[in-house]
C-alpha cells in the first residue's frame, strides 16, 4: 500500500508545484488549505486551518508524511501555533514532517519576526524527538519579481543593496519531492538558483524582461529592506531555470502573490 502524503499550503506557490511533482512520481498527495479545493488540483482536498488543533488532529490522522508548505508571513505567531499542532499530531501518529524553510535567515532574523518564527519552528522540530526533515530554499522567482515591483516609484526603481540566488519553483519542488519521498532525516543541503545576483544585476534583468525603462536609484536598507539586505549567498543544491530564463518565459503573467 502506498504511503499517504499530505501537502499543506497546496494552494500556494510551492505547495501546488510540489503536489504536481508528487503526482508525477506516482503518489497522489492530499492537499490541505483553509479555503476550498482550488480548481485544477488533482487529488483529495482537506479543508483545515492548521492553527485549529482539533481540525489538524482529524485531518492528519492517517498521514504518513506531511510536507509543510503552508505559511502566513504576515502572522508569524499563527505559524508557531501550527508548528506546535503538527508536532503534537506527529508524536501521536508517528508521521514524518518535512518543513520548508528559508536559506540564510540567521543574519536577517533580528530584523524580521517571520524569519525569527521560522528559526524557532526549525528548533522546535530539532528538539521534538519526532521524525522530521528541513529543506531551506532561496527566494522564488515570482517572490523576487513581486518584491521588485514594489520598489518602482514613478520613473524610478529603488535599488537597496542585496544579493539573491533566485530559484525556479519547479526545481525547488523537484528537490523537495525527492527529499520527502526518501523521508530523509534532519537538514537537507540548502537549495538555491544557479546564479547569485547583486541588486543591480537583478533589477536590470527584471527591467529588460518587463520592457521597462526606469532610473535605478541606490537606496539605503531601511525598514523591511533591512532584513532582505542581510540574506547571504549559500552553497548547496542548485539548478532550474535562471532568473533571465524565467523572466523571458513567465514574466507578464499575473503574480501569484497578493501582497
Ligand atoms: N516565497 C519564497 O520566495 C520562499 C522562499 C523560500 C522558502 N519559502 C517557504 O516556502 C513555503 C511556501 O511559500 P509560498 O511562497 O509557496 O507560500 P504561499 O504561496 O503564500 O502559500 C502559503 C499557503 O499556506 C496556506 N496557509 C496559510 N496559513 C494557513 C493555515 N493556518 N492553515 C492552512 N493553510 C494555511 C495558504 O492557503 P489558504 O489561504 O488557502 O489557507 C497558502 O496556500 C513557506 O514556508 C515559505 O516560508 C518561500
Amino acid at each position: 500500500m502506498s504511503a499517504n502524503y499530505v501537502v499543506t499550503g497546496a494552494s500556494g506557490v510551492l505547495g501546488a508545484a510540489l503536489a504536481v511533482r508528487l503526482n508525477e512520481s506516482g503518489l497522489v498527495p492530499k492537499g490541505l488549505g483553509r479555503k476550498p479545493k482550488p480548481p485544477g488540483f488533482v487529488g483529495h482536498w482537506l479543508q483545515c486551518d492548521l492553527t485549529d488543533a482539533a481540525s489538524v488532529e482529524s485531518c492528519l490522522a492517517d498521514a504518513d508524511v506531511v510536507v509543510h508548505c503552508a505559511s502566513s508571513p504576515l502572522e508569524p505567531e499563527k505559524d508557531r501555533i501550527t508548528m506546535r499542532n503538527l508536532i503534537a499530531v506527529a508524536r501521536r501518529t508517528r508521521c514524518h514532517i518535512v518543513y520548508v524553510s528559508i536559506c540564510s535567515m540567521e543574519s536577517a532574523a533580528p530584523y524580521n519576526d517571520y524569519y525569527k518564527s521560522k528559526l524557532s519552528d526549525e528548533r522546535d522540530l530539532e528538539l521534538s524527538g519526532i521524525s522530521y526533515g528541513i529543506v531551506r530554499i532561496a527566494q522564488f522567482h515570482p517572490f523576487v519579481s513581486r518584491l521588485l515591483s514594489h520598489l518602482v516609484v514613478g520613473p524610478i526603481i529603488l535599488a537597496p543593496k542585496l544579493q539573491f540566488q533566485p530559484i525556479d519553483v519547479a526545481f525547488a519542488a523537484e528537490v523537495l519531492c525527492k527529499f520527502a519521498m526518501d523521508r530523509k532525516e534532519g537538514r537537507s543541503p540548502d537549495v538555491h538558483g544557479p546564479q547569485s545576483f547583486t541588486q543591480r544585476e537583478l533589477i536590470h534583468a527584471w527591467l529588460r524582461g518587463n520592457r521597462m525603462k526606469k532610473i535605478v536609484l541606490p537606496f539605503p536598507r531601511i525598514g523591511k529592506l533591512k532584513q532582505l539586505g542581510r540574506i547571504e549567498p549559500v552553497e548547496g543544491l542548485s539548478g532550474g531555470r535562471t532568473w533571465q530564463q524565467w523572466l523571458r518565459e513567465e514574466e507578464g503573467s499575473p503574480s501569484p502573490y497578493t501582497w
